[in-house]
């Protein structure tokens, strides 16, 4: 696969027998592999810790996906000098060997493709196609960032100098140094192991703090690495506390670079401890963040309805609208308004909540943290909207939530402005498609945004003007596809840190000019 240009690896298509057995059969079989321990990976060693951290099945809360080694600060020192020392030798290895082990890693996860996804719809609750579709986005990371590299490393390809008379000048990408990466609970698979290998494959060491609550596939993505035969040192894996580990870590004076997924509460956190220059350290650190977002969906009266409403629905509730990219808003123009909200109502009472396995159209929320917020959100929801659907928990022994639609919200409450990640979604009255974008802009956030209308003009001014890192025209707004979107946002949603794109591995690479005279 190295030598061809770099394509999507397809989504798998459940509606064929033959792949709906192939899920069932990996889920049985992942099914008997769960409560198993992991330990942290901390250079060579395997270290298991008395204290873990017990990951469980969302949507069945009785249910322990397993018990993972916890790391302490004292760990955390351990990863760093493992990671130093493993950094000096990394850093010479050729760009195209770096980027072998991806593509090696790619192609076993592509052979193991459901067993991922099962292990995904046990440890976060999803569904089988969003289970697919983190997998097959974690094997095109590896896939785009491999070739990427090779890209980058190849003489002048990146960026071509203007050539002078006497002289030969080359633009060389090197590596940082040891990275922390902080990944979230949403893509656990995906994002984890995209920004892992991200910098990696640029010539770092890194540094894995995966999120409390989807530590074991991190786990098995750990193994796949190892598997592939990445020297150790280079990817150190310890779970923990995100002050004990994770701060620690970020106000080390000997890292390099933070990559970080997450809350916007806890990314400005990182990015202000991260700027402090600790005593010994001779660099400023270099802060990736991917933060919230409080996207939107915009229709005008010329859209297609049907299409516009569908849009929204699946904007707002895939994966349980745990996604920044989740459109949490839908911005109405008036003379459609009261027909969207009828389409919507009708469309998101269809929505199944159930056990993931089973492969309903949404499954619970991640853990009794997140359930409590967006419950109180929905009580929020009924003081500045008028509740059109769901509104209530959903039965279930684990964190279900039914799929929530408020109307009638001002574009200044809460729920139009506040990040709830999860299943709610508020609808907006506006007079005209105009101030429907304005009302879109009114926002900290800027990750996603779509726009539904028929009209050139209004669709060029929207292109213009709607103030997001990932805007959509005529389709819904969440799923960006690595290499066709690259993705990341703008304001409160993080550093505009385009992943997938072609400038994602200058992020984690330092240009070295070099010029010689002839
Ligand atoms: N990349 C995902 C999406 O576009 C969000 O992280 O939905």
């Amino acid at each position: 696969t190295k030598n061809s240009v770099f394509k999507n690896e397809p989504f798998t298509d459940f509606l064929l027998e033959e792949n709906k057995q192939a899920m069932q059969a990996a889920l049985v079989k992942v099914k008997k592999e769960l409560g198993q321990t992991y330990p942290l990976t901390i250079g060579k060693d395997k270290i298991s810790t008395e204290e873990v951290i017990v990951s469980t099945n969302p949507g069945k809360v009785d249910e322990v996906i397993g018990r993972v080694s916890r790391g302490t600060k004292a760990y955390a020192e351990q990863a760093m000098q493992e990671a130093l020392a493993a950094f000096q030798l990394w850093k010479n290895v050729p760009p195209a060997e770096r980027a072998d082990y991806l593509f090696k890693a790619a192609e076993l996860m592509r052979e193991r493709k459901y067993e991922f996804s099962a292990m995904l719809v046990y440890e976060v609750g999803k569904k089988w196609a969003e289970a697919d579709a983190d997998t097959t986005e974690a094997i095109d990371f590896m896939e785009f960032y491999a070739r990427e590299m090779i890209r980058l490393s190849e003489t002048n390809q990146h960026q071509p100098l203007t050539p002078v008379e006497g002289e030969t000048t080359e633009m060389t990408y090197i590596p940082l140094g040891v990275g922390v990466v902080i990944s979230p609970f949403n893509f656990p698979l995906a994002i984890m192991a995209g920004t892992t290998v991200a910098g990696i494959v640029s010539g770092n060491a890194v540094i894995l703090k995966p999120a409390d609550s989807a530590p074991v596939i991190a786990a098995k993505f750990v193994q796949l690495m190892e598997e592939v035969g990445l020297p150790s040192g280079v990817l150190n894996f310890i779970p923990g506390d995100g002050i004990e580990v994770g701060e620690y870590l970020v106000e080390h004076p000997q890292t390099r670079f933070i990559s970080f997924t997450g809350s916007r509460e806890v990314g400005c956190r990182i990015y202000e401890r991260a700027s402090k220059v600790q005593s010994g350290q001779i660099w400023l650190k270099r802060v990736i963040a991917e933060m919230g977002g409080k996207d939107g969906v915009v229709v005008d009266e010329t859209a297609d309805l049907d299409a516009a409403a569908q849009a929204i629905v699946a904007s707002a509730f895939g994966f349980q609208g745990q996604k920044c990219s989740a459109g949490s808003r839908a911005i109405v123009v008036e003379s459609v308004y009261e027909e969207i909200a009828q389409k919507v109502t009708a469309l998101t009472k269809e929505l199944a909540v159930g056990l993931p396995e089973d492969n309903p159209s949404m499954g619970p929320v991640i853990d009794q943290k997140a359930y409590e917020k967006v419950l109180a959100y929905i009580e929020i929801g009924k003081e500045e909207g008028k509740l059109i659907a769901g509104g209530a928990k959903a039965p279930g022994n684990g964190y279900y939530i039914e799929p929530t639609v408020f109307k009638d919200v001002d574009s200044k409450a809460r729920i139009m402005q506040e990040e709830i990640f999860g299943p709610v979604l508020a609808l907006t009255k506006a007079a005209n498609w105009e101030e429907a974008i304005e009302i879109y802009n009114e926002t900290d956030y800027g990750l996603t945004g779509a726009f539904f209308s028929e009209n050139e003009e209004r669709i060029q001014r929207a292109l213009a003007t709607m103030h997001c890192g990932n805007l959509y025209i005529n389709k819904k707004c969440t799923g960006a596809l690595v290499g066709v979107h690259p993705f990341g946002g703008f304001n409160m949603s993080g550093t505009d840190s385009k992943a997938g794109g072609y400038d994602y591995l200058l992020l984690f690479t330092q240009g070295k000019m070099t010029a010689r005279k002839q």
